[in-house]
């Protein structure tokens, strides 16, 4: 097995500047309270992770030679879920062996929990149905030896940078990792005769389109880091693909919230991430009084209430848009998918049906708009509906917002740190 350890990287965390940062939350962000930058408990986490990696290692099923997942077993799909302790990757692989899936988890933890590893493993304990990979997708020889040693059907390529506003800070972190790492991972495919991809991509990558909603043949100009890191490897996914049989599935994301309805997994980014963070983050964190409330930014768009407009999916629609995927990729064949309700809301409403879902009265103000926001971006899904027979069901935002709070409510600091999970 694989196993690479690197030390978590400090400076990159203490470089972050604590400025106000207002990058990606279609016309809102969150006020950060003056959070110091603390090297020295992230010395204590790294250390205390470190320690705890090794333990786990020690006692994973996945150090002992396991067969199951070297060889195919009639009847059985094998997918590699990479980026599978994040969130959406983490949503995916519950769903995969609730259907009877066989999964290995590749994820080097930098954004991701052991924790969610550890609640799936406890949900799945029986031999050949989920075992996790440490390892690090930019080491192309750590990738090469788990594809030669695992007997995979499909890969559903998760693990990535994703975080807009980041990325126009750190180009070369998203270069790196979503563009270099997927060539990484195509070429392993390519060398062990695994046929099947399904591709996280994002509406990032159409940039400001002038035409709403946005159809899949809507011209891509991403234009921050992160949508042209998605649209390389969406191109290197295509171009690889037309010299092959390979089957591809490429799905577009539009802005991905909710969690588990049984309250199994939830969103649990790094705290050192909150201030790029993502509006349903934002919203929870307010609720708690971890910040003083909310900013929206800008309310004279030309939209129905001034503030901007996007198009929220539930995360267990979207990882139901992933298993129709699965299941209808056919080789030879790229099939390219917006993800999304079609359905535009706006920061007003997303700001009232937070404070409905968490019932705390949480304090909004209302600000000049910020450069690059535009007002209204939502997907047409009606392709995936046709051809995949896939829609979404949870379009209850204050529905998805109260399922995704009862998790945030009873895990206050996420999955916990390392030492506390319980096994
Ligand atoms: N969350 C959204 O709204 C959204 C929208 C559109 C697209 N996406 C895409 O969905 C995917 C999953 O996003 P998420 O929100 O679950 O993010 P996340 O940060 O929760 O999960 C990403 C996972 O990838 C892992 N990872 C990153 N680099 C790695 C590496 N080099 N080696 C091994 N593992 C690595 C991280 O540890 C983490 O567990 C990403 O590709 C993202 O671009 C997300
Ligand atoms: C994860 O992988 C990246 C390279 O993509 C590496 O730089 C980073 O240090 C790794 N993180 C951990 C915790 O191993
Ligand atoms: C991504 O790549 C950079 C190298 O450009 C590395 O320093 C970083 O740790 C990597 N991983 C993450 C999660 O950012
Ligand atoms: C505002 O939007 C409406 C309909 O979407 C459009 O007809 C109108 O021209 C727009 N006004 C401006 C000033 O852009
Ligand atoms: C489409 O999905 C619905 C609901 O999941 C299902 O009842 C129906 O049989 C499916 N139709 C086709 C053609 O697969």
């Amino acid at each position: 097995m694989v196993y690479t350890f690197q030390m978590l990287n400090i400076g990159r965390t203490r470089s972050q500047s604590r400025s106000n940062r207002s990058l990606p939350l279609g016309g809102m962000d969150y006020v950060d309270p003056k959070r110091k930058s603390s090297v020295g408990k992230i010395l204590v986490a790294a250390a205390l992770l470190a320690v705890f990696l090794l333990m786990m290692i020690k006692h994973s099923p996945t150090s002992s030679t396991s067969t199951h997942f070297s060889r195919r077993e009639p009847g059985v799909t094998h997918v590699l879920v990479t980026g599978g302790a994040g969130y959406i990757g983490s949503h995916a692989a519950l769903r995969l062996l609730k259907d009877s899936y066989r999964v290995t988890i590749v994820d080097n933890l930098s954004r991701g929990n052991l924790g969610a590893v550890r609640v799936l493993q406890g949900l799945f304990p029986e031999a050949g149905r989920l075992q996790f990979i440490y390892a690090d997708l930019g080491d192309a020889k750590a990738v090469n030896k788990i594809f030669s040693e695992n007997a995979f059907d499909a890969v559903m390529h998760f693990a990535a940078v994703a975080y807009v506003g980041e990325s126009t800070l750190q180009p070369l972190r998203y270069y790196h990792n979503i563009t270099s790492n997927t060539l990484v991972v195509l070429e392993a495919m390519a060398a062990h005769g695994v046929k099947t991809l399904i591709y996280s991509s994002t509406c990032a990558t159409y940039g400001e389109p002038k035409k709403m909603p946005i159809v899949e043949e809507t011209t891509q100009v991403p234009i921050n880091p992160y949508g042209k890191a998605k649209k390389m490897a969406e191109d290197m996914i295509l171009d690889f693909s037309k010299t092959t049989d390979m089957a591809v599935m490429i799905l577009r994301y539009f802005n991905v919230i909710g969690s588990d309805p049984e309250g199994r997994l939830g969103e649990a980014p790094r705290p050192e991430l909150r201030e790029h963070g993502r509006i349903s983050g934002a919203c929870f964190d307010a609720a708690r009084g971890i910040i003083p409330g909310l900013k929206v930014r800008g309310t004279d768009y030309n939209t129905t209430d001034g503030t901007c407009i996007r198009d929220y999916i539930d995360v267990t629609d979207l990882v139901d848009a992933h298993v129709k995927a699965l299941q209808k990729a056919e080789p030879h064949k790229v099939g390219i998918y917006n993800v999304g309700t079609g359905k535009g809301r706006s920061v007003k409403e997303f700001v009232e049906a937070c404070k409905k879902a968490t019932g705390v009265e949480i304090k909004v103000e209302y600000l000049a708009r910020r450069p690059g926001d535009y007002a209204e971006v939502y997907s047409d899904p009606t392709k995936i509906w046709l051809e995949l027979n896939w829609t979404a069901r949870y379009t209850d935002l204050q529905e998805s917002l109260k399922m995704a709070w009862r998790w945030q409510k009873t895990h206050r600091n996420g999955y916990g740190p390392p030492g506390a999970i319980p096994s």
